[in-house]
C-alpha cells in the first residue's frame, strides 16, 4: 500500500501535475490515473537569414586568374555499350574519357541506383520532426554557451554518399579502382548526387546550420591535370548545391579532398590491394606530379565558388598517410600554397584550412619515461610531422625524420619552412579515438630504424586499455569510444602546440550492431546520443574553463553511408534505407541540435 502511494506520488510528479488531495485519501489509493498526453514538440528549424554575405570575389570577377579554362561535357559511362565513341584523335574525347573507365578493369561493374537525375525537394513533413521522449538516464547540466560565432552543422563526403560514380563526367579515383574488391564498393551509395536537394531540406528543417560536403576532383577535372578541360555539369552541380544549401538558410563547406585521389596519380596500376584508408597514402599524394595539379585543381573550385562557400579544408586527414613522407611534405606545400592564393590574390574573406585525424594518445603511466616518450611519439608523427611546419613554420619533429633515417628528400629547407608557416587558418581534428600507448617490443629506437618491422612507422603499442586493465571509455561498433574528458584534452593539445583555432571537423559514433536492430529501434539511438552530447560538452568546457579557441564542430555524418567498404559501422544521424534510399531522423539529431540550441548566446 505504502508502496503505491509514493508511486502514485511519483508519476502524478513526473507528469507535472499538481498532487491532488485525494491521492492522500486512503480509499482512492488505488486508482492509478495515467499522465496526459503530452502536445508535440518540433524542431525548430533554422531561420534564413534575411541577408547573404558574400565571402570573396564573384567568379566573373576573377576568372583571369585561372586562365583559358575551356569546358565540356562528357557524360555517364555505359560498360555494356558496344558503340565506341569516333573522337579517338581528341585526347579529352568521349573516345578518352570512355577509356579511362575501361583501363580501370573494375570486375563485374555494375551501376544501378534508384536515381538517375537530381531530384526536387518535398517540404519534410512535420510528423518526422517532432522530438523524441526525454526517456535520458541522465542529463548535461552545464548551460553556459558556446561563443556567438561558434559553426555547428554535419558533415559527409563525395565518395561515401554520392553514387553516381562514373556519371556526370566523373573519372575513376582509387576508392573504385584500389579499395579491397572483396568488399562492397562506393558506385551505389546514399544517390545524394541526385537527392542532395532533399538531403539538404531535411538538414536545415533539423535545424543544422552548416553543411560540410566534399568534391571529387575527378568530376571537376575528369583528366585531372593542369591545362585539361573543366567539366560544365560538374561546376554546376555543386553551384547549386551551394545555391540550394543558401537557399535553405544553411552555410556551405567545402573540402577539396577527401580520400578520392584520382586514379591517374597512381600510374594506371591495375591495383587492388588498398584495404584500409592508410594504406592509400602509399600512392596519390607522394607523387611529383601531384602539388601543381592539386593547387589547379584547387583554384578553379576557389575561384567559382569564393563569394558563397566561408570554409574552405584541402586535405582531409592526410596524417593518416605517415609512409609516404613525400605525400606529407606535399600536403603541407599544398595547402599553404592555396592558403596564399586564398588569402592574396583571390581575396578570401572566409577560411582555407587542413584537417588531421584522430584524437591524441596519453602515456600508461604517465610517471614512466618510456610511456610518456611513446605517447609523445603518436602526436609527433601524427600532428606535429604536419603541424610543426604549416602552423609554426618549425621543422619536423626528430622522431618523424630518424623514421626515415636514409631519406632527406622529404626534408624542409630554411626557406620552405619560411613560406608554408601559417599555411592553414585552423587546426582541423576528427577526434573519433584516445590511445593508451608504451614502447613497442624491442623499443622505438630499435623500430623505428626498421622498415621491416610490424609495428613501423608509428613504432608504438598503442591500445585502448588503461592501466587498470579497464577500455578507455564505452566502445560502439569500431574504433570509436565515448571519451570526452580525453577530447578536453586533445582540444588543449592542439590549441597550445600550434596556436591556431581548434576546429572538430568530424565526430561520431556508430551503435553497436545498430543495422541489425528494427528500424525503429535503430532510431532510438540513445548511445549515439550520449556521446554527441557529452563530447558537446566537453568543448563547452573546453571553451569556457580552459580558454581553447574551438571554432565549431561538425557532426559526423548525417545520414548513414559507405565507410569504406561496409555498411555496418553506421555513424548517421539519419537511417538510410539502402532499398528504397528513404532517410529517417535518428534521436540523437534531434537531441545534438537541442543541446546546441539551448546553448546559443541570449541576444
Ligand atoms: C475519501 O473518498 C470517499 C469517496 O470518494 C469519500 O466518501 C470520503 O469522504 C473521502 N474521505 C476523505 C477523508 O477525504
Ligand atoms: C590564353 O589564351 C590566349 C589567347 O588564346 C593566349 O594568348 C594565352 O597565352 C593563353 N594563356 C594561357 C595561360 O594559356
Ligand atoms: C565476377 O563475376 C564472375 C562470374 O560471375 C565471378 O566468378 C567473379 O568472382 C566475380 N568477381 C568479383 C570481384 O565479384
Ligand atoms: C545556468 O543555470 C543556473 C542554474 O539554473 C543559472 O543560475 C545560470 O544563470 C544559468 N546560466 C546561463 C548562462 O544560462
Ligand atoms: C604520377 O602521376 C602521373 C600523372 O600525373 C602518372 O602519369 C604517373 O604514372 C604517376 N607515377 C607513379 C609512380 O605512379
Ligand atoms: C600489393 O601489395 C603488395 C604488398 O603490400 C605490394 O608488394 C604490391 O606491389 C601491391 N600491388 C599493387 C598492384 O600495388
Ligand atoms: C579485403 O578485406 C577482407 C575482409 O576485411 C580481408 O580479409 C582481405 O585481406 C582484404 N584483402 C586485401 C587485398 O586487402
Ligand atoms: C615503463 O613501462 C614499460 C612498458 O610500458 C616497462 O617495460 C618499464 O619497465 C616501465 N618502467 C618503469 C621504470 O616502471
Ligand atoms: C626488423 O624487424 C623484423 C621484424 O620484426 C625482424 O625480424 C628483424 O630482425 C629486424 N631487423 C633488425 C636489424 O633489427
Ligand atoms: C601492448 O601493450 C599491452 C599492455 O601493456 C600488452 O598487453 C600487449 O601485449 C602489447 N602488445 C604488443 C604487440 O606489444
Ligand atoms: C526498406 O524499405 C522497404 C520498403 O518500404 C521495406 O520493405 C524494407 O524492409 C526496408 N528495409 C529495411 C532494412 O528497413
Amino acid at each position: 500500500m505504502k508502496t503505491s502511494i509514493v508511486l502514485s506520488l511519483l508519476v502524478a510528479y513526473i507528469a507535472g501535475q499538481p498532487v491532488s488531495n485525494e491521492a492522500s485519501n486512503s480509499s482512492n489509493v488505488d486508482m492509478f490515473t495515467f499522465p496526459p498526453n503530452t502536445s508535440p514538440v518540433y524542431a525548430s528549424g533554422i531561420t534564413k537569414p534575411s541577408t547573404t554575405t558574400s565571402y570573396g570575389p564573384r567568379y566573373d570577377e576573377v576568372s583571369h586568374l585561372v586562365p583559358n579554362l575551356s569546358t565540356t561535357t562528357w557524360g555517364k559511362w555505359d560498360p555494356s555499350a558496344t558503340a565506341i565513341p569516333t573522337d579517338s584523335d581528341d585526347p579529352y574525347g568521349q573516345y578518352a574519357w570512355t577509356k579511362m573507365w575501361k583501363d580501370a578493369k573494375l570486375e563485374n561493374f555494375t551501376y544501378t541506383p534508384i536515381y538517375t537525375t537530381a531530384v526536387q525537394a518535398s517540404s519534410v513533413p512535420s510528423e518526422s520532426l517532432v522530438l523524441p521522449p526525454a526517456e535520458d538516464v541522465f542529463t548535461f547540466p552545464d548551460n553556459s554557451t558556446f561563443p556567438e560565432d561558434f559553426i555547428f552543422g554535419v558533415a559527409g563526403s563525395a565518395a561515401q554518399i554520392e553514387s553516381a560514380v562514373c556519371d556526370e563526367g566523373r573519372t575513376p579515383t582509387i576508392m573504385e579502382t584500389m579499395f579491397n574488391r572483396t568488399l562492397p564498393q562506393d558506385y551505389v551509395t546514399n544517390d545524394n548526387y541526385w537527392l542532395y536537394k532533399q538531403d539538404i531540406a531535411r538538414i536545415a528543417a533539423m535545424g543544422a546550420k552548416y553543411y560540410s560536403f566534399s568534391i571529387p576532383w575527378s568530376r571537376i577535372l575528369p583528366f585531372v591535370l593542369p591545362g585539361t578541360p573543366v567539366n560544365k555539369q560538374a561546376l554546376d552541380h555543386y553551384d547549386d548545391l551551394i545555391n540550394t544549401c543558401i537557399e535553405y538558410g544553411m552555410t556551405p563547406m567545402i573540402t577539396l579532398l577527401h580520400f578520392d585521389t584520382p586514379h591517374m596519380f597512381v600510374g594506371g596500376r591495375d591495383a587492388q590491394n588498398i584495404s584500409t584508408i592508410a594504406d592509400a597514402g602509399t600512392i596519390g599524394i607522394g607523387n611529383d606530379t601531384f602539388v601543381d595539379a592539386f593547387i589547379n585543381y584547387g583554384k578553379i573550385l576557389l575561384t567559382h565558388f569564393v563569394d558563397r562557400v566561408p570554409i574552405w579544408v584541402g586535405f582531409n586527414e592526410p596524417n593518416l598517410f605517415l609512409v609516404d613522407p613525400m605525400a606529407i611534405k606535399n600536403v603541407i606545400i599544398a595547402t599553404s600554397k592555396l592558403h596564399s592564393f586564398y588569402h592574396g590574390e583571390l581575396g578570401g574573406k572566409g577560411k582555407f584550412g587542413i584537417k588531421f585525424a584522430n584524437g591524441i594518445a596519453g602515456p600508461r603511466d604517465v610517471t614512466n619515461a618510456s610511456d610518456v616518450r611513446a605517447a609523445k611519439r603518436y602526436q609527433e608523427l601524427y600532428f606535429e610531422s604536419i603541424g610543426n611546419a604549416l602552423f609554426l613554420g618549425k621543422d619536423y619533429p626528430d622522431s618523424w625524420k630518424q623514421t626515415f633515417p636514409d631519406r632527406t628528400d622529404f626534408h624542409l629547407s630554411a626557406e620552405e619552412l619560411k613560406q608554408v608557416k601559417g599555411g592553414s587558418d585552423f587546426f582541423g581534428i576528427d577526434p573519433y579515438t584516445y590511445m593508451v600507448a608504451t614502447e613497442p617490443e624491442g623499443g622505438i629506437d630499435a623500430c623505428q630504424k626498421n622498415q621491416t618491422n610490424k609495428q613501423w612507422p608509428l613504432c608504438l603499442n598503442a591500445t585502448n586499455y588503461l592501466k587498470t586493465g579497464w577500455k578507455v571509455g564505452y566502445r560502439s561498433q569500431s574504433y570509436v569510444y565515448i571519451t570526452p574528458k580525453h577530447l578536453r584534452e586533445a582540444l588543449n593539445f592542439v590549441h597550445k602546440t600550434f596556436k591556431a583555432p581548434v576546429f572538430v571537423t568530424e565526430f561520431g559514433f556508430p551503435e553497436w550492431r545498430e543495422g541489425e536492430k528494427e528500424l525503429a529501434d535503430q532510431l532510438f539511438d540513445l548511445d549515439r546520443s550520449i556521446y554527441y552530447r557529452s563530447f558537446m560538452d566537453a568543448i563547452l568546457n573546453a571553451v569556457n574553463l580552459d580558454g581553447v579557441d574551438v571554432m565549431g564542430a561538425l557532426a559526423w555524418s548525417f545520414a548513414d553511408n559507405w565507410e569504406f567498404g561496409d555498411y555496418n559501422q553506421q555513424f548517421g544521424l539519419q537511417v538510410v534505407n539502402r532499398t528504397t534510399q528513404e532517410r529517417f531522423y535518428k534521436k540523437s539529431f534531434f537531441d545534438l541540435v537541442k543541446y546546441v540550441q539551448d546553448r546559443v548566446p541570449k541576444a
